[in-house]
């Protein structure tokens, strides 16, 4: 039989647990992912214990109190918290949410936050998102014209405009294409994964985009796209509510049509 294994330096151990806080009666521990490219040992997961009285909603107010309060070595990032920046989307309590915007009213007992799943690590909760922007990058996220330009701005319908509603709002946190099992297997180099194909969607959507055939030559192989099987986590799992599989159907029809 077949036994799966981690690589010995790759296997999780239990760190440190912090003292709880004195004298507090609504207490809640935090069980998180710590890892540092500075030193030689295993990722492990460290235990703090906080005042739920004196601590704000959601999860990011977890983790901005336990680096402010209890260990300033914890990195995690952050920049909005309003869920528009999505630089702090991070696995809670076993999904991909945005802390700044998941409330801890929503988690049942202790708070398990962890990276976002099958990325590398930076340190800690700070996955390498390189490969992820590498993706978004390829789709050529930006207006692609061969008319002449005209003298103002590129004009679009009310009701052309409408049908980038559900597109433009993604704010690549990574929250989706980390959710999803084809892209920890073929997201390496080959499958786009949800969000870099919602953003090439968006684009072949725009009815002032004149690059719709290049676009689709772009994600012609058996790879780049067809590697969604509609699992359909990603839908589940995006913060901002968007659907990211409606969007990739989109263009698997758009495949077929020209096609016959
Ligand atoms: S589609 Fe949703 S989950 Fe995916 S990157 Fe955009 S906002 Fe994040
Ligand atoms: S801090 Fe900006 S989305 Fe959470």
């Amino acid at each position: 039989m077949v036994k799966f294994t981690l690589p010995t330096n790759s296997k999780l151990r239990t760190g440190k647990t912090w003292p709880k806080p004195q004298g507090a009666k609504n207490v809640r521990a935090f069980h998180i992912y710590r890892w540092s490219p500075d030193d030689d040992e295993n990722p492990r997961v460290d235990t703090y214990f906080l005042d739920m009285d004196k601590c704000g909603p959601m999860v990011l107010d977890a983790l901005i109190k336990i680096k402010n309060e209890i260990d300033p070595t914890l990195t995690f990032r952050r920049s909005c918290r309003e869920g528009v920046c999505g630089s702090c989307a991070m696995n809670i309590d076993g999904g991909n949410h945005l802390a700044c915007i998941w409330g801890l009213d929503q988690i049942r007992g202790d708070v398990r936050i962890y990276p976002l799943p099958h990325l590398p690590v930076v340190k800690d909760l700070v996955p390498d998102m390189t490969n992820f922007y590498a993706q978004h990058a390829y789709v050529e996220p930006w207006l692609h014209t061969t008319s002449n330009e005209p003298q103002k701005e590129w004009r679009q319908s009310i009701e052309d405009r409408k049908k980038l509603d559900g597109l433009y709002e993604c704010v690549l946190c990574g929250a989706c294409s980390t959710a999803c099992p084809s892209y920890w297997w073929n997201g390496d180099d080959k499958y786009l994964g949800p969000a870099a194909l919602l953003h090439a969607y968006r684009w072949i959507a725009d009815s002032r985009d004149e690059a719709t055939g290049e676009r689709l030559d772009a994600l012609e192989d058996p790879f780049k796209l067809y590697r969604c099987h509609t699992i359909m986590n990603c839908t589940k799992t995006c913060p901002k509510g968007l659907n990211p599989a409606k969007a990739i159907a989109e263009i698997k029809k758009l495949m077929v049509e020209r096609a016959i």
